[in-house]
């Protein structure tokens, strides 16, 4: 049901939520120390802020006509706790753990759990680093990966996840379910 508001006017304002009107739905993660962004080692992750990137996602969501929810934590358990609850109201992630892309096995499960399709995004080239950083616990559960484009990259997943999902959905669309006493039998 479309959520509803009676002004004082007696006039009725309906809201559809982005469940109702099928719009995409896209959790955004920053990990930990990318609120420092702007200020933080500038000659590797560059001169934006935070707030910055995000305005620049919400703008390119506003013109892909996706839902994006975007949150930064220093705390692992957190990032956790957001992917668990995104099985619920999301249909994909992007995220970047930063340094705990290189320790963390409770984040690649909890993607892995909920089975969201996730694009992992570094900023600057991992590969290019020191040889800690070569090694990413998220990527074997990730739809994909960018790396080494700055904040440009963000931008790159959200488009690559939009037109993943997108994609996803038309095919549910188009295929036709097999009749039930059909698929019973076994026969095609
Ligand atoms: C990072 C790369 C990580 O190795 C590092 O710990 C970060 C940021 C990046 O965006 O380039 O904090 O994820």
């Amino acid at each position: 049901m479309p959520a509803c508001w009676t002004l004082s006017q007696g006039i009725g304002l309906t809201y559809l939520v982005p469940e109702e009107t099928g719009m995409l739905r896209i959790r955004v993660l920053h990990g930990p120390n990318l609120n420092l962004l702007g200020t933080r080692e500038q000659s590797i992750y560059g001169t934006q802020s935070l707030d910055d990137l995000n305005s620049a996602l919400r703008t390119l969501a506003k013109e892909l006509a996706l839902k994006v929810d975007l949150r930064q934590s220093n705390s692992e358990g957190e990032l956790v706790n957001w992917i668990q609850e995104a099985r619920k109201e999301y249909d994909g992630i992007i995220i970047n753990p930063a340094a705990y892309t290189h320790t963390s096995i409770a984040i690649r499960d909890a993607i892995a759990a909920v089975g969201l399709p996730t694009v992992e995004v570094h900023l600057s080239n991992i590969h290019q680093r020191e040889e800690f950083r070569h090694q990413s616990y998220i990527a074997g559960v990730a739809l994909g990966l960018i790396a080494g484009l700055g904040p440009t990259g963000y931008l790159l997943a959200l488009r690559g996840l939009c037109d993943h999902l997108t994609a996803v959905k038309r095919q549910k669309k188009t295929s036709r379910p097999v009749p039930a006493r059909r698929a019973a039998k076994g026969t095609k």
